[in-house]
């Protein structure tokens, strides 16, 4: 397996290079990733492509038998370039042009970007097609992060017309589908219709879901374009990947569809990151690995795995001692299969000075160093078990356009996606069950159990699937809003509300109410959870059961007796409805209930003890990660804080 770091060689003096590699070797590094941000020293006028300083470099890490990852470094694009094509950069939604300075500034839909791209990618790939040592080729750097999936330019806005040109063929099919009657925004051609650029009170919630899905689509067309470059050009054995950043499911690009066709997904795995006071929670964390690994259904890299704090301008929490190996030992136990450490040295200049990697700015092996070196010697014999697949009873599952509309009517100020995601995961996350998120077009088949929160908007063909799903014996959970919308993101007219989902809950839904944050109100258990109470936040359905028994219900005046929570029998199987943001203890109640009819694995631990099982023939392994500063106990392990470790269990 490779365990490596991310190293910039261009931000050193020459002289340290040799040194460096006697130190990455002498902490246990077998791979390196380079290049991903230098295009200026490859090609420094345009034209005049210069590799030389990386063969030197690529020719000491071989020499050492260091492998290498090599990002192109089209995240960055130089001065000389942008200063004679200003159009390739984007647009924020005031219409600003985001200057040369940062990075990622560049417009998707730039062609003069894609010539451009298309040189320094094939040069680079070329020059490097028979270097073995390469690895593997990472795409740009975290593609649309950090605000950089929208734009609204020129070219974006052409774009844009011509999306939707194909997509309708004629104007009237547009008119019809967002229902452009409203507000007399009827359009005579396509070539009328506006970007969603700021306006008095709101756009067409129709138009800017196809916005989405122009963007997802741009930023992928992209994505592919210099993947098909690199395919063409490379060795035989050089893998392809993309570094894909947290954040996903608040980003404007489908990443399932980013990684599709290229050899492994990878992640950049930041659990702490700027101002932060403490690090996201244990269980938000490994969301992000389970759905990394949901990308292409198998196991992935983590080419960027913190170590040191992080900022640009604020920094904030230090990771500490051993919790940012603790980190490490998460991801594997999730899927992840090779990792490097971000980054080797932190960089005395330049925006990321306090974006602190193993060593720091005063060059010396210190608490870091040595924490890395030690779990790299601890996994070595464990290879195989990090290799194994995992295999998940439940699925998460999620679909980008559902996620798009509800950001475009989050319809309560207290909605958030993630909250509704994790409030489903985070009770079976704790008993250590394993979860896959998937998108919504992937086979569910093979669960017991899913997890589908706000499906406000899905497909004809995802509704089957899980009617298909629960008449053979699946359990599936849905939550609040599910099957309201069609997929031009308009209510259905005539049909009681959960519409789609009516008949598989077993329910109707006659009144509803948006709960504002701080907002609560209570409900009560029956039958076995009788005299439990909670409360529920965000929003309600106010439900009433057809074939469903209600398992909770509100207790307030005017919805006294009307449920909040309902279990239906269809099939063969089940479905529970949670028709508001209920307590997350509550919804464990239910997880509990699940876990035990549906015999899934399972494992109890201690708060804050995290363990993730692996099976590999008969043999049977625990990753085991103490989340907390406090000493725990478990499987007769004395835990130290945040201590860390795989065992077999005899
Ligand atoms: C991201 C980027 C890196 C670097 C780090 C800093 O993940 O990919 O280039 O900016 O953050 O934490
Ligand atoms: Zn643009």
């Amino acid at each position: 397996m490779y365990i490596g770091v991310d190293y910039y060689p261009e931000q050193w003096p020459g002289e340290a290079l040799d040194r460096d590699i006697e130190r990455m070797i002498d902490m246990g590094v077998n791979i390196v990733r380079i290049g991903e941000f230098a295009w200026h020293i490859m090609e420094k006028a345009e034209g005049q492509f210069d590799f030389s300083f990386f063969d030197n470099v690529i020719a000491k890490l071989k020499e050492k038998g260091i492998k290498v990852v090599f990002g192109t470094p089209t995240a960055t694009p130089p001065a000389w370039l942008i200063n004679k094509y200003p159009s390739i950069l984007s647009k924020d939604e005031d219409l600003r042009t985001r200057a040369f300075g940062g990075r990622r500034q560049y417009c998707f839909n730039s062609k003069i970007y894609y010539d451009y791209t298309r040189n320094i990618v094939e040069e680079l790939v070329k020059h490097y097609k028979n270097e073995e040592n390469i690895v593997a080729w990472q795409i740009d750097n975290e593609i649309g992060h950090e605000g950089s999936d929208m734009c609204y330019c020129e070219q974006c806005h052409e774009g844009f017309k011509n999306f939707l040109r194909e997509k309708y063929k004629n104007i009237e099919e547009l008119n019809k589908a967002w229902g452009t009657v409203f507000w007399s925004q009827t359009y005579n051609d396509f070539n009328e219709i506006p970007l969603p650029l700021k306006t008095i009170t709101y756009h067409n919630p129709s138009l800017i879901l196809d916005y989405n899905r122009f963007r997802s689509k741009s930023i992928n067309a992209y994505v592919n374009f210099q993947l098909e470059l690199i395919k063409r050009h490379k060795g035989e054995n050089q893998q392809i990947t993309t570094n894909i950043a947290g954040g996903f499911l608040d980003k404007h690009f489908d990443h399932a569809e980013a990684v599709k066709d290229m050899d492994f997904a990878s992640f950049d795995n930041y659990p702490v990151w700027g101002g932060l006071k403490e690090p996201i929670p244990p269980c938000a964390i490994a969301a992000c690995h389970d759905f990394i690994r949901g990308l292409k259904e198998k196991n992935f890299w983590i080419v960027e795995e913190l170590m040191g704090a992080q900022g640009h301008t604020v920094i904030g929490y230090l990771p500490r001692p051993n919790q940012a190996k603790m980190w490490s030992y998460q991801a594997f136990a999730h899927g992840c299969e090779n990792m490097l450490y971000f980054r080797w040295r932190g960089a005395v200049f330049g925006t990321e000075q306090f974006c602190f990697g193993i060593l720091d700015q005063d060059d010396k092996k210190g608490r870091k160093f040595n924490e890395v070196k030690k779990l790299i010697e601890e996994i070595k014999p464990f290879e195989e078990v990090i290799k194994s697949d995992i295999k998940a009873d439940v699925a998460l599952i999620y679909d980008y356009e559902n996620i798009w509309a509800w950001k475009i009517q989050p319809q309560s100020s207290a909605f958030d996606f993630n909250n509704e995601v994790m409030r489903l995961y985070a009770p079976f996350y704790s008993m250590n069950t394993h979860i896959d998120v998937i998108p919504s077009s992937k086979d569910f088949s093979k669960y017991k159990v899913l997890l589908v929160p706000v499906m406000m908007i899905s497909d004809e063909s995802v509704q089957k699937k899980l009617y298909d799903f629960t008449k053979n014996g699946g359990t599936v959970v849905l939550s609040f809003r599910a099957g309201i919308k069609d997929r031009n993101n308009n209510l259905y007219l005539g049909e009681t509300l959960p519409c789609a989902f009516a008949e598989l809950a077993g329910i109707e839904i006659h009144e509803i109410e948006s709960l504002q944050p701080g907002q609560f109100v209570e409900i009560e258990g029956l039958g076995k959870y009788k005299g439990i109470k909670g409360n529920s936040e965000v929003w309600r359905d106010i439900i009433d059961c057809t074939t469903a028994k209600s398992l909770f219900e509100y207790t307030d005046t005017f919805y006294k007796g009307k449920s909040c929570i309902t279990l239906n029998k269809y099939g063969n199987g089940n479905v529970y409805y949670i028709g508001s943001g209920v307590d997350v203890n509550i919804v464990y109640l239910l997880a509990k209930e699940i876990v035990e009819n549906n015999d899934l694995d399972y494992i109890e631990t201690p708060l804050g003890v995290e363990a993730y099982s692996r099976q590999i023939d008969h043999k049977k392994y625990v990753f085991i990660m103490n989340h907390t500063e406090e000493n725990k106990k478990f499987m007769d392990i004395n835990l130290k804080p945040y201590e860390s470790m795989i065992i077999e269990q005899k």
